[in-house]
């Protein structure tokens, strides 16, 4: 938890990258017992991106942090740390922030994950925050990649509709005026891990051909528990931000919520007595894509030019864990 102080940390710069290839609802039609029309109506996912085969998540993270580091108008030599939040790393170890590093030419700065699922991004600010007030990191380069179809079942409906491959990056520094986060609030509940896990290829059941025959590797989901506990536990966090920021509802100019559903980020609205033109929506064109739906987001409507200095903006996760974050910031 954090309150408003005097001194806070900013976003500099962002950046994304989507993979070209692109899976319509009407391609998925033609793998599953699904349709479009059942797909748009129960989360408002049109068409995902889907990374090639050869694609890993350090691959479109470097990318993503490419174009931050250009739109923050500052180079890899300019950053002293990496965290990359992802659930679907590219090797178990090292970790894909080492890849990033490796990938960026960015010699010898730390570089390490954290697994939080898809409150990732909200997390590495959080953790970000600490590190840059504290004097460890002057300018930290946090990214959020996630390959979710590298880890789902194309045979499973009830799976293989929401998620996305997506990478997004944020380079943060200490902020030199009013602008940045002006509060979090950030919550976990290890209870109810198995509602959104993959059972396999860690040390609880180490990878084997029976595991995957099994198909233990892929993503479980108990989409309808994990849409209650997701509209339950995200009005909470945007409350709670606001409050520790010391502002209301009406304050808000914009609620970036993580793109999951239509229903999860139209009820957080609601929960925030929000009009729909208040709440970013881009899931229509990415689906679920995990930590880096947030960046984008941000990034989004920095480059169609609707934020404006001073405009506070909310954002506000859940995700595997179960985790779930907000965070009051202004622009
Ligand atoms: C996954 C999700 C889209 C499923 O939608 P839902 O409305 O909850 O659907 P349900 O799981 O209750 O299933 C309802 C019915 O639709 C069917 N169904 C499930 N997937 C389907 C699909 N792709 N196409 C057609 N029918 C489908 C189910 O089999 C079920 O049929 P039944 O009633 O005959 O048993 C939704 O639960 C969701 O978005 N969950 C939240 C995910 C989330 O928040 N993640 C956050 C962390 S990433």
């Amino acid at each position: 938890m954090k309150e408003n102080t005097k001194r806070r940390i900013k976003i500099r710069g962002t950046g994304f990258y989507v993979p070209d290839k692109i899976l319509t609802n009407f391609d998925l039609e033609k793998m599953v017992d699904t349709s479009d029309e059942w797909i748009i109506s129960r989360t408002g996912i049109k068409e995902r991106r889907i990374a090639s085969e050869d694609q890993a998540t350090s691959d479109l993270a470097v990318e993503a942090s490419r174009r931050a580091l250009e739109n923050a108008g500052l180079e890899v030599k300019d950053i002293d740390l990496i965290i990359v939040a992802t659930s679907t790393p590219d090797t178990i170890f090292p970790s894909t922030a080492c890849w990033v590093q490796k990938g960026l030419e960015a010699d010898h700065i730390p570089a390490f994950d954290i697994s939080v699922g898809c409150t990732g991004f909200l997390y590495g600010m959080i953790l970000a925050e600490g590190l840059i007030l504290n004097g460890t990191s002057k300018r930290i380069l946090q990214i959020g990649g996630e390959l979710l179809t590298k880890v789902t079942d194309w045979k499973d409906r009830n799976t293989c509709v929401p998620f996305g491959d997506a990478a997004a990056a944020a380079v943060l520094e200490e902020a030199d005026d009013e602008s940045g986060m002006l509060s979090y609030y950030w919550k976990a509940d290890g209870k109810l891990g198995n509602l959104l896990y993959q059972p396999a290829g860690g040390t609880r059941i180490p990878a084997t051909s029976q595991s995957v025959a099994q198909g233990l590797h892929y993503l479980k989901m108990k989409g309808n528990d994990v849409f209650k506990h997701a509209v339950k536990r995200m009005g909470e966090a945007a409350l709670e931000a606001l409050k520790l920021a010391g502002l209301n509802k009406e304050d808000v100019d914009y609620l970036i919520p993580h793109q999951a559903n239509v229903r999860i980020i139209e009820a957080t609205g609601r929960r925030l007595k929000l009009p729909p033109e208040k709440v970013y929506s881009n899931i229509h064109k990415y689906g679920n894509v995990s930590v880096a739906s947030i960046p984008i987001g941000l990034h989004e409507l920095w480059e169609e030019g609707q934020l404006k200095k001073g405009n506070i903006i909310v954002m506000d996760a859940f995700g595997a864990g179960f985790t779930w974050a907000a965070v009051a910031y202004r622009w």
